[in-house]
């Protein structure tokens, strides 16, 4: 049986921080955000706004734009790494608040958890619903997954830059209007790292922050060579002599923490899977030097990032690289339409993929390509670490869905934080009574109790 998404809505906070004002403010130099990283704008959530009430409106919008019940939806996972609570599930939050519009008991036989696994858990939530579709489980119902997250860092540190906001949520069903998923091909990769992750009680993460560059390029390495052997076994995927597989994979969507760990992403890939194919040869010549090998290349990720030599032959390399026509044409067809959104609102954490993934439809349909049986394969990862690779087929009636994406319109009229707003809501100076904007047809958080035998209760409204 066939599985795939069938929709997908997005909440992004309308508050956001200018990343040229943020430069000038910390010190560093504005092109080393836009430039250097890719960002332009990092949405920030309002005093009045949670992971719950981000996902709960993402939820209604999708339901809303597709007459979608409670009683249609079997199954309703919210991924995310900014957990409320140790025990209660942030699917519960959701929940009560949309029973708030559709009516107590009516999300009654719903299912679902939360599930975490820092950026890569929305990817195993849409794997496990997907298979449970499969499995001929749904009984003519859907599942809802919502990937939710607030991107938020230490002030001061270097991942304060990459912040942002939002959630995205996806209507997965048998008949998928938009993706369907290619079976048999979802890889993984694991293994036990301190790269990122945020200890109990603690709001912002600890971020080791080349050593999770490197390691989330690896990791997706690795998930892919599996995915490479499992598309070639089943044979979605069919190579002549001097191809990748990359070359049958129409766009390629990266978990975005920044806008160029895209670009990043692909020329690691491309550098790995070019080597041994006649068109390497033309593509190193015109980077005029050697492409540079580390003191010990079978040494760990420390002992690589210690490496300085090889370290900055590489970065120059790299850079020289992807100035390459091959290069160029390859990031120009497959890659740069899914960085777009992620340059106007920052990280998402788990939903970085999926806005990746929409910001891709979106751009290249505006360019008029029909995308009818394109192949989209996915890299996702999530620090601690995993990854996951995988990929599918845009289906026939996309256009429907598609032809009325406007990131833009969708995130509505913005307000600009100065920099003390800013760190207002950063150091939670202002209660959710204190907000900024003037809600509107959404949740908001309105209190979170502090007695002893309630403490860590929220209370939601519908904003009319
Ligand atoms: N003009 C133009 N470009 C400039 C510049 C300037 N003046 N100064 C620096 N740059 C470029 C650098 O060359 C570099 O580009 P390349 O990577 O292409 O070489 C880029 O700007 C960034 O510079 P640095 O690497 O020196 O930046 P940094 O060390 O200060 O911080 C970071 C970068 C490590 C990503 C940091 O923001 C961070 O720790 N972020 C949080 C962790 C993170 O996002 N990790 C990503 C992988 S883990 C993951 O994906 C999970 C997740 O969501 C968190």
């Amino acid at each position: 049986m066939a599985a795939g998404i069938d929709d997908m809505a997005i909440y992004i906070p309308r508050l956001f921080v200018d990343s040229a004002d943020f430069a000038v403010a910390r010190g560093v130099d504005p092109a080393k955000l836009k430039q250097g990283l890719g960002i332009s704008k990092m949405a920030i959530v309002d005093t009045n706004q949670d992971p719950a009430c981000l996902a709960a409106n993402a939820c209604l919008k999708l339901m809303q734009k597709n007459n979608v019940s409670p009683s249609d939806v079997g199954r309703l996972y919210v991924a995310t790494e900014s957990a409320l609570d140790e025990s209660k599930a942030l699917n519960s939050y959701v929940i009560g608040m949309l029973e708030q519009v559709y009516g107590p008991d009516s999300f009654e036989h719903c299912g679902g958890i939360e599930c975490k696994f820092a950026c890569v858990s929305g990817s195993y939530a849409l794997y496990d619903n997907s298979n449970w579709i499969r499995a001929g489980e749904a009984e003519g119902k859907s599942a809802i997954v919502v990937v939710s997250d607030i991107a938020k860092y230490d002030m001061g540190s270097t991942g304060e830059y990459t912040q942002g906001a939002g959630a995205v949520a996806m209507l997965l069903n048998d008949k998928p209007r938009l993706l369907q998923f290619d079976a048999k091909v979802t890889s993984t990769s694991i293994k036990n790292e301190y790269d990122f992750y945020r200890p109990f009680g603690k709001e912002t993460p600890i971020v080791h922050g080349q050593y999770s560059n490197l390691l989330y390029l690896i990791q997706v390495k690795k998930a892919f060579e599996a995915y490479k052997k499992k598309a070639l076994d089943t044979g979605i995927i069919k190579i002549n002599e001097g191809e990748t597989i990359l070359d049958h994979i129409d766009y390629l969507c990266m978990h975005l923490p920044y806008s160029n760990m895209g670009k990043k992403a692909l020329s690691y890939l491309l550098r790995r899977e070019w080597r041994s194919l006649p068109r390497w040869k033309r593509t190193i010549e015109q980077t005029g030097m050697e492409e540079p090998v580390p003191k010990d290349p079978r040494g760990t990720i420390e002992s690589i990032l210690a490496d300085e030599e090889y370290m900055t032959k590489d970065h120059e390399f790299t850079k020289l690289f992807t100035k390459t026509k091959e290069y160029r044409q390859f990031y120009e067809d497959k890659l740069a339409s899914s960085l777009i959104a992620s340059t106007m609102i920052g990280n998402l954490y788990t939903a970085s993929l999926y806005l990746g993934f929409r910001s891709c439809l979106e751009f290249e349909f505006q360019k008029g390509v029909d995308l009818a049986g394109k192949r989209i394969g996915f890299g996702s990862y999530g620090s601690g670490s995993s990854a996951m690779v995988f990929s599918g087929t845009v289906q026939p009636d996309y256009k429907e869905i598609v032809s009325k994406m406007n990131l833009e319109m969708e995130i509505g009229e913005r307000k600009k934080l100065s920099l003390e707003e800013y760190e207002e809501i950063h150091e939670n100076k202002r209660s959710p009574d204190q907000s900024l904007l003037d809600a509107k047809k959404e949740f908001v958080l309105v209190s979170i109790e502090d007695t002893p035998e309630s403490r860590g209760e929220r209370k939601y409204v519908f904003c009319d």
